[in-house]
């Protein structure tokens, strides 16, 4: 395609990420499509009503080859935004929807000699596991998850892994990788296979890790999308939010639009290719500040319950570390409060909520994702 306005494709251009990508990339004078096989765990009524009729939709299966090669014709640039998230222990499905499907991206790229110019791939934050922390006498070190010993008797702060010391943490760069759980392993698996082929078949290519994304269009349904969804609709229902562990969890999370700025910003730079990139909030924010957050965004005086679960496998403080996307221009122009203003209006305009929370966290229990602390 002429000049600066492209032929894009967005993978799971129907979800929360792909969906605003796909906006702004018509706002930007872009010609869009959608893949999208509207998994039933995120769309659990079919296609949403927010996804653009200026953009052409697809459903079909990313891990179909004969899907993909049809919504690759005539592409330049693809995005690929699709992704199976959860805390489930269905570990191959992880690795078949994440990695797979990039690997196939590329083979039918190299294989049907197809003219893209440019891959994006979201990778996560998730990669860094425990992520990067300073121990006195050890340096910069970086630890492993924490034992189900050490969760059980609620002792949340991970140690140094050579002398078992108090260690604090630090905003975590890229040059780190220790993913822990099954969709961690599959991001950067997906990462490595976006990045590796990329460079090899001379097909420019940026992984970008995002760290927790909010904002308006979060499946309801699933268990992975955060912290926003979970405490807006305990609110919404009038429940009591309940922090895992003792809430002093840190994350910085990132406003939707920050996102999709960065994803538009590395498509048109190609100083970044071949390169992993994080796109984090800056900030850190505790989970138990981020439901104070929340309760203000309502006007609803609500503590929250803290009643002795973790998740097994979570992290306990994760913060990316953004220099490196700053040098490109871009910073963060969000607070969390924007990101959950926008969240609970679209929630009030929604024509019917489901309280899903209480099957979610059953749902969680019986796998035994959800544990109680001994005693
Ligand atoms: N949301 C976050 O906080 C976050 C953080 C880090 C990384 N990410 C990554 O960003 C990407 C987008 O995340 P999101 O939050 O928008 O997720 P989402 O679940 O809202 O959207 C994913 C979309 O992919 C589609 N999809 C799933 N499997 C598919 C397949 N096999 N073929 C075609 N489409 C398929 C789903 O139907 C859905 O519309 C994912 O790769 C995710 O791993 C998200």
């Amino acid at each position: 395609m002429a000049g600066n306005k492209k032929n894009c494709l967005v993978i799971g251009g129907a979800g929360f990420i792909g969906s605003h990508t796909v906006d702004a990339l018509l706002k930007a004078g872009h010609t869009v499509s959608i893949l999208d096989s509207l998994q039933t765990r995120v769309h659990p009524h079919g296609k949403p009503g927010y996804i653009s009729d200026h953009a052409e939709f697809i459903q079909g299966d990313a891990c179909s080859a004969s899907d993909l090669l049809s919504a690759l014709k005539g592409v330049d640039c693809v995005f690929h935004l699709a992704a199976y998230q959860d805390y489930l222990p269905d570990f191959s499905t992880f690795i078949h929807v994440n990695a797979e499907s990039t690997a196939l991206l590329y083979e039918l790229i190299v294989e049907h000699h197809l003219a893209v110019e440019k891959v994006v791939v979201a990778s996560s934050q998730a990669v860094y596991g425990e992520g990067c922390y300073t121990c006195e006498s050890h340096a910069d070190v970086y630890p492993d998850i924490r034992s189900e010993d050490q969760l059980m008797r609620g002792i949340w702060e991970p140690v140094c892994p050579s002398c078992e010391g108090e260690i604090d943490w630090r905003a975590t760069d890229e040059e780190t990788v220790n993913p822990k759980n099954q969709y961690a392993i599959s991001k950067y698996a997906q990462e490595m296979i976006a990045l590796t082929l990329g460079k090899r078949y001379r097909i420019p290519t940026v992984a970008l890790r995002y760290s927790i994304v909010q904002g308006p269009r979060q499946s309801f349904y699933n268990a992975y999308s955060g912290a926003c969804r979970i405490f807006c609709l305990s609110l919404y229902f009038d429940q009591v939010p309940i922090l895992y562990e003792d809430g002093a969890q840190l994350r910085d999370y990132v406003n939707i639009h920050d996102v999709v700025a960065a994803n538009l910003l590395v498509l048109s730079s190609p100083e970044v290719d071949y390169q992993v990139i994080n796109v984090g909030g800056g900030k850190a924010y505790s989970v138990a500040e981020f439901v104070a957050i929340v309760a203000d965004v309502y006007g609803k005086d609500s503590s929250p319950r803290i009643p002795g679960s973790y998740r097994f496998g979570d992290t306990r403080h994760i913060v990316s570390d953004i220099s490196k996307l700053k040098g490109l221009g871009w910073s963060p122009t969000r607070t969390p409060k924007h990101s959950v203003t926008e969240y609970v209006e679209w929630l009030r305009a929604q024509q019917s909520v489901e309280d899903i929370l209480e099957y979610v966290e059953n749902h969680m229990k019986k796998l035994n994702v959800v544990r109680q602390v001994n005693g």
